[in-house]
């Protein structure tokens, strides 16, 4: 058998990583069937070059062919072009992506504070459903932007935290986990329900709800942090976070927050997850500082291919990846400008597949 995964490197550095995650799957050899990858377009590249940053084609390839798919990044612009519009949260919403999970991590070898958390951010909703308009009024422009809360969405990526939360239970009984909250699991709700109590409300009622209904979550601790706060205390003391459930524009912010924490964006993985199709894509975006440079650092490529195949059952080659991940990080020798070296994308993309 094969494993058919459609790979949408999109825009900037997208283009560069996404092939050293390609480059890893295929250095695993028979540890997984045989990968068979497929090129898709996507992206404001592929937008001025044909007029659609998400061909029908990619969507119905990922649909009817794959088993599974990474995507880079996308350099979508600043202001507003008639027509574009960002593709991978069009493809969140297609393939029906509700869950962009994010697991943040300190490596021994890299300065920093203890922190291994995941971050649950709802990927369907909230303010990215980009319903926005602008009026003229008396004294100027004024414009609007509608955020929507459903107690769908946010039933499901709160059962998501809470099945997360559980599998960390899991782990935490093996040797060698490195989590620094020492209590039972726990899943941290972020929101502003004291400002916005009808919307951020309905997403902390809904995720509360999720535990009381289900008697697997009993003994996962749940509390809650307003976004303002969290923000302050993930700085502080990051340690004592472990799931983290958020609404997909506070989700964002703390995921880069968050990133910061552990050395670089260039660092930090993530999953598109639905129940019947997962994307694995870096939480960086297309970096254009340090494109087409040869210095991106390709391991949030590499750590969210690894994301990909456990979520398909492959949890040995996917640990596999990781250990050899943080291996290379651990001697430090062999690293990207973004954490203080000196070496390519290439360079450490090879050494972390000599480490296989
Ligand atoms: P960014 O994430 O692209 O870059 C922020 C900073 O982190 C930059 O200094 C960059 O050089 C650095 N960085 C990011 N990834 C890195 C890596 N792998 N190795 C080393 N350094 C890395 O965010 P920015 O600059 O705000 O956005 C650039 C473009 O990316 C925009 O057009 C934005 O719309 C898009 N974007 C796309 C995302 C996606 O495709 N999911 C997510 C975030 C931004
Ligand atoms: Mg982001």
């Amino acid at each position: 058998s094969t494993l058919k995964l459609g790979m949408i490197p999109a825009d900037g550095i997208g283009k560069e990583v996404i092939p050293c995650a390609q480059r890893v799957l295929e250095a695993l050899g028979s540890a997984i069937p045989k990968p068979e990858f497929i090129p898709l377009l996507a992206g404001w590249e592929e937008f001025k070059k044909n007029g659609k940053a998400l061909p029908e084609e990619t969507i119905r390839v990922l649909k009817e062919e794959c088993d599974g798919a990474m995507f880079g990044s996308v350099s979508s612009p600043s202001h507003k072009v008639q027509g574009y519009s960002s593709p991978i949260v069009a493809l969140r919403k297609h393939l029906d992506l509700y869950a962009n999970v994010r697991p943040v991590s300190s490596v021994s070898g890299i300065p920093g504070p203890k922190i291994n958390m995941v971050i649950v951010r709802e990927n369907t909703e909230c303010l990215y459903i980009k319903k926005e308009e602008i009026h003229d009024s008396p004294q100027g422009k004024i414009s609007f932007a509608t955020r929507q809360i459903s107690e769908r969405a946010s039933s499901r990526i709160g059962k998501m935290a809470f099945e997360i939360a559980l599998r960390r239970a899991e782990e935490r009984k093996v040797k060698n986990w490195e989590g620094w909250w020492e209590g039972p699991s726990k899943v941290t709700i972020v929101h502003k329900s004291n400002v916005l109590s009808v919307t951020d409300g309905l997403f902390r009622e809904t995720v509360r709800k999720v535990k009381e209904m289900d008697e697997r979550f009993k003994g996962v601790l749940m509390e809650e942090q307003l976004v303002d706060s969290m923000v302050y205390r993930m700085f502080r003391e990051p340690e004592i976070f472990d799931v983290v459930v958020a609404p997909n524009l506070y989700g964002d912010i703390i995921s880069d927050g968050a990133a910061a924490l552990v050395g670089s964006l260039g660092l930090v993985p993530s999953i598109n997850a639905g129940d019947d199709f997962v994307m694995g894509e870096p939480v960086h975006g297309s970096a254009p500082d340090i494109e087409g440079k040869g210095m991106a650092n390709p391991i949030a490529s590499i750590r969210s291919a690894s994301l990909l195949l456990a979520s398909m059952g492959y949890t040995t080659p996917a640990a596999k990846i990781n250990t050899a991940v943080d291996s290379v990080l651990l001697q430090g020798k062999v690293l990207t400008p973004d954490l203080g070296g000196k070496s390519t994308t290439t360079e450490v993309t090879e050494e972390i597949i000599k480490r296989l």
